[in-house]
């Protein structure tokens, strides 16, 4: 089950990757679509999985070698401590980190805690539950030919599709329903579509509204179609503010996700509700997801290295408002980068008064699109590989923020080359360096 996942611990479904599959196995998690980035190809091979240990087991009921799987635990967690358990919290504001000509839209985004009493430490993460574009919901209520005050799970359809249901991507069991409303080749496509084949090759992009569109003769029941939907799901970010610096207030920094198909605007969830749909004083339902292995170290005086770019710089303002808070004496050295110097560089005066303050011992920065050539994070870190073995030989801290898929495996190598470079070793002990970096606790990553 666990080779079905992403294998990021990113903890969107709540666990890590290990206990997520323990509690499926276990049967105290009966949710089977809870990993975000391994998406609907996870959640299938994880109903195919499940199914099989059904079998397993009744086969296998007879046999004493058999170990049965470890249950999990189904505590009730603390109020605000997990996405089964969310609490309230107040939109305070937002404010966009980009300047004009830039081609990113970036939310710093303030939250006032008071309502809960809610509190984190710097490393932890911030979910929160979104609500769907009124506009989408709209059109998808036209579509379907219904009145948007139908009641529907003791609601109108139109709160339930805002506030309850995800109308991206379009579910298997979306399909499946339609495969039992139409006939002839629409039924054999749908049928198609619910087993994650693509008929028409459009598959990727076919949210809730596309599926209508495509289906345009079919008109399910209002309770058929929201039945056949998936609970709308919480989205996390990393906290970039200190509870120690400013008790009772939480910051984000979020990009925001905004894309075409076709002649259509789509809409990221959860960024896009930050950025528009929510107004200050309004409040929302929130939970603090606690870091594992992300945190400052222990010892105030031990050095950090930071590496964040985009908004991978998040957690690391969160670090040096908390060391600064907290008269934390270690050294502290931010790589910092992103697309243009002019328009992109977030928090620039808070982070240039921090190198003024000396508690930012070093800011390193690179932006990618200023030149004619790519220039990243890494470029920079190899620039100044000598520094960089010397802060390690020193014992400092090292941590990446931000992209998984590429940028986090591109700086990891790049400091795999650093430690083989000046700490004269083979490519291969300087693998295993970094490994052992990682095992103390010293090397640690927020990736998603
Ligand atoms: C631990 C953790 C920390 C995080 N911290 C941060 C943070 O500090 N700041 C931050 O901004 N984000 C952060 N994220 C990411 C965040 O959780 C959301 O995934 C992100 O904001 C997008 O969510 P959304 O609801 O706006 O978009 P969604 O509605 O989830 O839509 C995103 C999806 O849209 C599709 N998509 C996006 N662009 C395109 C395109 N061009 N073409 C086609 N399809 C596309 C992709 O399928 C993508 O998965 C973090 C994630 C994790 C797990
Ligand atoms: N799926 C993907 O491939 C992907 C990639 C990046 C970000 N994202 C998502 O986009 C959202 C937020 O993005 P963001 O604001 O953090 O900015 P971002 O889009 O991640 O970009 C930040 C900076 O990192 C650079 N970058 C790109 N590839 C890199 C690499 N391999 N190594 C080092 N740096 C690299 C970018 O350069 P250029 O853009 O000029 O190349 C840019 O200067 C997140 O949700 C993130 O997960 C997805």
């Amino acid at each position: 089950m666990m080779a079905a996942m992403a294998q990021q611990d990113c903890g969107q479904c709540g666990y890590n990757c290990n206990d997520y599959s323990d509690a499926i196995a276990g049967k105290s998690e009966a949710r089977l679509n809870l990993c975000v980035p391994g998406g609907k190809e996870t959640a299938r091979m994880l109903k195919t999985l499940y199914e099989e240990l059904d079998k397993t087991s009744a086969a296998a009921s007879s046999s004493p070698a058999v170990v049965p799987a470890v249950a999990v635990s189904t505590t009730i967690s603390e109020p605000g401590r997990s996405r089964d358990n969310p609490v309230e919290a107040t939109f305070v504001s937002r404010r966009l980190l980009n300047k004009k000509g830039s081609e990113k839209e970036t939310w710093h985004i303030d939250f006032d805690l008071s309502i809960s009493g809610l509190d984190y430490v710097v490393g932890d993460s911030f979910g929160i539950f979104a609500r769907n574009d009124l506009g989408l919901v709209d059109q998808i209520i036209a579509l379907l030919g219904a009145q948007h005050t139908i009641k529907v799970r003791g609601k109108t359809l139109r709160e339930v599709l805002t506030d309850d249901v995800s109308l991206s991507p379009a579910p298997d069991s979306l399909f499946e329903l339609i495969s039992y409303l139409t006939g002839g080749a629409q039924r054999e496509k749908a049928r198609a579509l619910a087993q994650g084949e693509d008929p028409d090759g459009d598959t990727a992009t076919l949210d809730v509204m596309a599926v209508l569109q495509k289906f345009s003769n079919v008109r399910p029941h209002p309770e058929a179609f929201v039945e056949a939907l998936e609970p709308l799901q919480p989205r996390l970010y990393s906290i970039s503010s200190s509870h120690n610096a400013t008790p009772g207030k939480l910051s984000l920094t979020v990009d925001c996700v905004r894309y075409v198909i076709g002649k259509r605007k789509r809409l990221g969830l959860a960024s896009t509700f930050l950025a528009e749909r929510i107004n200050p004083g309004d409040r929302l339902q929130v939970y603090v997801q606690k870091a594992h292995g992300f945190a400052l170290p222990a010892d105030p005086k031990t050095p950090i290295i930071m590496i964040g770019p985009g908004t991978g710089v998040a957690p690391f303002r969160a670090f040096l408002l908390d060391r600064r808070a907290t008269g934390a004496t270690g050294k502290n050295w931010l790589f910092f980068g992103h697309q243009r110097s002019d328009c992109d560089f977030f928090y620039a005066d808070e982070l240039n008064a921090m190198k003024t303050s000396g508690l930012l011992t070093r800011l390193s920065l690179a932006w990618s699109r200023d030149g004619a050539k790519k220039f990243y994070v890494q470029d920079r870190m190899r620039e100044v590989g000598r520094e960089v073995w010397t802060w390690l030989a020193d014992g400092a801290h090292v941590y990446i923020c931000g992209d998984a898929k590429r940028m986090a495996k591109d700086v990891e190598r790049a400091l795999v080359d650093i430690v083989a470079q000046f700490g004269a070793r083979s490519t291969d002990e300087a693998i295993s360096f970094v490994g052992e970096l990682k095992r103390k606790g010293r090397f640690q990553q927020d990736v998603y």
